[in-house]
């Protein structure tokens, strides 16, 4: 307490704003120097078409369908694996493509949303999301169809709770689950023989 019964003020240090503590000392220091990240060549089969590029090594594969090959329908929604918007199918298995690196999908093969079905011919798992109104906004169903396309194909003729198990790390902030989980089971009674 100062002398005037008031708090001693504190004294906050300046911070260190800069590149090192060697630059405080002379004043000679440089930060280092800023380098351009190298470039790595990856090749891979993306909805059945060939792609060659060249990526930063740190590139998400998700960014890298959505940036470089203009594939947006998978979607980001944490960046952290939480959420699931952003699976798509590396070499048949379910990813979330925001924990893959491009340069660990080279030589791979990849389906998107965009390589499942089209307008006019929906794969029967889009079909189900159709017929039982399996969304809302629409920003989880990429992810959510293509989890359930690869669950499917290990699970033809699931349960219910195998359904809402198969879907724990899908996140949908507006359905509810109950009308994705009639669309999973739909697309499973409808699948092609
Ligand atoms: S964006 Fe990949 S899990 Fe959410
Ligand atoms: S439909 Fe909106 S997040 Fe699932």
């Amino acid at each position: 307490m100062s002398s005037r019964g008031l708090p001693t003020p504190i004294t906050i240090a300046e911070p260190e704003f800069g590149f090192n503590a060697a630059e405080k000392g002379d004043g000679k220091a440089m930060a280092d120097p800023v380098t351009a990240p190298t470039m790595t060549a990856i090749s891979l089969t993306v909805n059945g078409k060939p792609y060659s590029k060249s990526v930063e090594p740190r590139t998400l594969l998700v960014h890298f369908l959505r940036e470089d090959l203009g594939l947006t329908g998978t979607h980001v929604g944490c960046d952290t694996s939480s959420c699931g918007a952003c699976v798509v199918h590396l070499n048949g298995s379910a990813v979330k493509s925001c924990t893959v690196l491009a340069v660990q999908a080279d030589g791979g093969e990849i389906v998107t949303i965009e390589g499942l079905g089209s307008e006019a011919h929906l794969h029967h798992v889009q079909e189900g999301f159709w017929e039982k109104h399996g969304l809302q906004c629409g920003y989880c169903t990429p992810g959510m169809i293509m989890t359930a396309v690869a669950f499917l194909e290990r699970n033809p003729h699931p349960s219910e709770t195998e359904i809402r198990d198969a879907l724990e790390g899908n996140i949908c902030r507006c359905t509810g689950y109950q009308n994705i989980v009639r669309a999973i089971q739909y697309a499973a009674e409808h699948a092609p023989a």
